[in-house]
């Protein structure tokens, strides 16, 4: 059967470095069948609404973080893993394009800025899929971001709100929350849906957005998926503060 490594919110530079360490690790050992990042992979700060006005909008560190997200996650796994990896467009990864078009419009050449080329994804054999991508049977995922998906404090919940809406089960990010909800509806031939959401891998001590406590509902981990056919086991690997995680009874660091 399938293995599929489904992870989400690096927030590079913000990442918890040995938690993006360990994972490279991981997939490097376990050579899964697919790795989807389910975006925000890099968090691009200068263009976002909050820093507008400020020093950090005129930080110009788009390339420079873009650099920073290919020389510390996408090289490191690709000198392991050159199996699939997908990467899916995201709030923070549509931040210099949208500026871009919204500031500048008269300048043009603004696909430049698309999250998929700042990366250079091509080079690396990656995909890019802006919106969804169907990767199992009666499974989608997603990043989380788009308009319509009402917010839950659950976590999964908010993952089953988009499959209610999809009427598919959904896994996506966003949310930095990390759990599993389902909901069956129907007699007889009843049917579940499933929402995941695989949680963050962010260091919270870099966040200085979520102010001095760093308080968040929000919890890190990452996801895996077991597939064989039309069943779809999902997982949810909790990590901790030092980077590390079990999976299977084995600790990776
Ligand atoms: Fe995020
Ligand atoms: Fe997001």
């Amino acid at each position: 059967m399938k293995l599929i490594v489904v992870i989400s919110d690096l927030q590079m530079p913000l990442e918890n470095r040995r938690a993006n360490r360990s994972l490279i690790n991981f997939i490097g050992d376990r050579q899964p069948d697919e790795v989807i990042n389910i975006g925000d992979i890099t968090d691009y700060q200068a263009p976002s609404r909050w820093s507008a006005g400020t020093r950090a909008e005129f930080g110009m560190t788009v390339q420079e973080e873009a650099a920073y997200t290919r020389k510390n996650h996408i090289e490191p796994v690709r000198a392991r893993y050159d199996g699939p990896y997908v990467l899916l467009g995201s709030n923070h990864g549509e931040r210099p394009l949208k500026y871009l078009v919204e500031k500048a419009p008269a300048l043009g050449g603004a696909e430049e800025y698309r999250e998929d080329k700042l990366l250079h994804l091509g080079d690396y054999g990656m995909k890019f899929e802006p919106l969804s991508y169907d990767f199992a049977p009666n499974w989608t995922a997603m990043h989380g971001h788009s308009k319509g998906i009402s917010l839950s404090r659950v976590a999964g919940g908010t993952a089953m709100n988009a499959a209610r809406k999809v009427q598919k089960s959904v896994v996506m990010g966003h949310t930095h929350r990390a759990g599993i909800v389902s909901e069956t509806t129907g007699m007889g031939a009843s049917r579940t849906l499933t929402g995941v959401e695989v949680g963050h891998l962010m260091d919270l001590a870099k966040a200085d957005y979520l102010g001095p406590a760093r308080l968040a509902n929000w919890q890190s981990a990452f996801g895996l998926f077991y597939v064989d056919g039309p069943m779809v086991t999902p997982h949810i690997v909790p990590v901790h503060r030092n980077g590390q995680f079990i999976v299977e009874g084995e600790r990776y660091k």
